[in-house]
């Protein structure tokens, strides 16, 4: 028997001020858009935008529905978006903010393990690593430097052997 651990190494900013220019403004873009979100039933407005390697921004916010199961997250409504805009055009970050009208919004937004996959399908679709950029509305900044960070362990297409 062996025993393995994975390790997970992330930079923590403590606020926006601290990021450069260029990531700072896209996590302000992220904040902004959450006011797009369609949240009726969650009160819990996301806001997801991407930079992608042209400098090209794609937005997206989380997009609910009364029969639950069918809302979209933000992250995977910008990926989406970003795909079908621009097909052949890498990603290079994406940044991720959140307002939750329910209570507080000041910890980093946590991306769900669907998104996590589907962050981790297009990272692998390309030759450079996606870097996540997580916020709030204020206070600390969480930025990982590839999808794949977020999900050790994954299942992927090489798996399928097709
Ligand atoms: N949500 C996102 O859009 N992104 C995340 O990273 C976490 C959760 C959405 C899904 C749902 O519309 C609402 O937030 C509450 O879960």
């Amino acid at each position: 028997m062996e025993k393995k651990s994975l390790h997970l190494e992330f930079m923590v900013y403590e606020d926006i001020s601290s990021l450069d220019d260029a990531d700072a403004w896209l996590l302000k873009e992220a904040r902004e858009v959450t006011a797009h979100a369609y949240a009726p039933y969650s009160r819990f407005q996301v806001g997801a935008v991407i930079r992608l390697v042209n400098g090209e921004i794609i937005a997206g916010t989380n997009q609910e529905n009364a029969s639950f199961p069918i809302g979209l997250c933000a992250e995977r409504v910008a990926l989406a978006s970003a795909a079908s805009v621009y097909p052949n055009v890498d990603i290079d970050t994406i940044a991720v903010s959140y307002h939750n009208l329910n209570g507080d919004s000041s910890y980093p937004i946590s991306p769900c393990g669907i998104c996590r996959q589907s962050l981790l399908e297009y990272e692998g679709k390309q030759d450079t690593p996606i870097r996540i950029i997580l916020g709030s509305l204020n206070g600390k900044v969480f930025v990982i430097e590839r999808a794949n960070d977020l999900l050790p362990l994954s299942f992927t297409g090489e798996m399928l052997n097709v």
